[in-house]
């Protein structure tokens, strides 16, 4: 327990009212002792309820890449709201969903030109799940239902995504998922402390070829991964290690699924992992930055022959030919919310802003190796993670110290598992990674 905590004591929440929220991947009883309360948010940083003000080294929950409180997005939001605050998401259209899908698809690699809306990252990979698993029920396959995740993957929280997700403590309670098995995951000794893609690893895509082996391509699906793992601490692939998934997929008509919900609109210094790495799956899942965060919104977009296969085998044009939705697929404040949100990402032109100041994230992070404690360092474009030595029989204690500290000093980063992540704004400054880091190296230095 960290006792050095400042009191936050201006939120004005009772006791009552911090007890009914059961909060999300928090520690409850932990947090309800001593509040961290954000009361407001503006450029690359929050202000906390006794006014201190916190430079957001996550952007969000790696959301908000243009910064908080974007006018542009405001603006819209509010005029969707006064023209068109709700509309029947089935069988009723709104203009605002189409213009969005279009400038998506501008945004994606070749080929991945249709676009089926959702209201998270884990609606999304549910989404994709299920349409892969439609797909060759359609083509007459219907005994391709496995999927293929990897280890230390994650894909969000609900049944299929835990399933394929490979991060444990996201499952262990709850029991029985759907069909899935999983590569072993990319994080290997030999690359610690690697700069950006390793160069080592690519032939852990062979193992692929033994899981088909094992269960026979006419029973899997799909293969799913992040091309960068996000929440297990930014596990950039090593160089080829995609290019060989996609050919393995190939070889044995197996479709290929991204996860982009982290790496997509510009985190990783294009707009999409599929893009900065040159892969291009069949299927890819999005979400938060597709909003800069401000509202839920997700999508999952597909390449054309899959939803072609969709409307071709579908009966009467009346019928629906997928029956999958959500009372909150494509909104239309979150479509606004998007459009605005997108505009500011090509105007400004953010995935260039993230390529040109990726090297300096890189130096300065890398700068604390050597540090007590710091047994590796990874980062691509303007994510970075830190895994800290575990303290006797408790991995995630001292990240979560050092979260805690570097709250106190200022600067949000998020721990998670034995890491420290960074996910920086695409409008940070060189000073803000400077002062982040000097704070984050003081900070792993004083703790025990
Ligand atoms: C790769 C990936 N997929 C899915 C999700 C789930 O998104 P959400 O929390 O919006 O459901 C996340 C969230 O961090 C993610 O990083």
């Amino acid at each position: 327990m960290n006792n050095n905590i400042i009191n936050s004591s201006n939120h004005g929440l009772s006791q009552a009212q911090l007890d009914a929220h059961w909060m999300p991947f928090t520690g409850n009883r932990d947090f309800k002792k001593d509040p961290r309360i954000i009361v407001s948010a503006q450029g690359n940083y929050y202000t906390d309820a006794d006014g201190k003000k916190i430079f957001d080294g996550l952007s969000g929950l790696w959301t908000c890449g243009a910064g908080h409180a974007r006018q542009e997005i405001t603006d819209a939001i509010a005029k969707q709201a006064a023209t068109l605050d709700y509309s029947p998401a089935f069988q009723f259209g709104h203009t605002k969903s189409f213009e969005l899908a279009h400038q998506i698809t501008e945004l994606m690699p070749e080929g991945l030109n249709r676009v089926f809306f959702t209201g998270s990252g884990s609606e999304s990979v549910e989404t994709a799940l299920k349409i892969a698993r439609g797909y060759w029920r359609k083509r007459g396959q219907a005994g391709k239902t496995r999927f293929i995740g990897r280890s230390k993957g994650y894909h969000g929280v609900n049944y299929g995504g835990i399933s394929v997700g490979g991060l444990s403590p996201n499952r262990a309670l709850f029991g029985q998922g759907i069909e899935a098995c999983h590569l072993p995951h990319t994080l290997l000794d030999e690359n610690k402390f690697t700069q950006g893609m390793p160069t080592k690893g690519a032939y852990l895509a062979e193992e692929l070829e033994q899981l088909v082996a094992l269960h026979d391509a006419s029973t899997i699906a799909a293969v799913i991964v992040e091309p960068l793992a996000g929440s297990a601490g930014v596990i950039p692939p090593p160089v080829g290690y995609l290019k060989r998934l996609r050919e393995i997929c190939d070889k044995h008509d197996i479709l290929l699924i991204f996860d982009e919900v982290i790496t997509a609109f510009g985190r990783m210094g294009s707009n999409t992992g599929a893009a900065e790495f040159d892969v291009i799956p069949d299927i890819m899942t999005v979400a938060k930055q597709l909003t800069n965060g401000v509202i839920p919104m997700g999508a999952v977009i597909s390449k054309q022959v899959i939803y072609d296969t969709y409307m071709e085998k579908a009966g009467p044009e009346y019928m629906l030919e997928l029956p999958h939705g959500y009372t909150y697929s494509a909104h239309p404040i979150a479509c606004a919310a998007a459009l605005a949100s997108l505009n500011i990402l090509a105007k400004e032109e953010l995935p260039k802003r993230v390529k040109t100041i990726a090297p300096y994230f890189q130096e300065t992070l890398h700068s604390l190796q050597g540090i007590k404690h710091v047994n590796d360092i990874r980062n691509y474009g303007l994510a970075g993670a830190l895994s800290i030595d575990h303290a006797p029989g408790e991995p995630a204690k001292r990240p979560y110290e050092i979260a805690m500290k570097m709250w106190q000093k200022g600067f949000y980063v998020r721990y998670g598992g034995d890491t420290i992540q960074l996910g920086l704004p695409f409008t940070s400054t060189l000073r803000e990674i400077d002062s982040l880091m000097n704070a984050l190296g003081e900070t792993i230095n004083e703790i025990n």
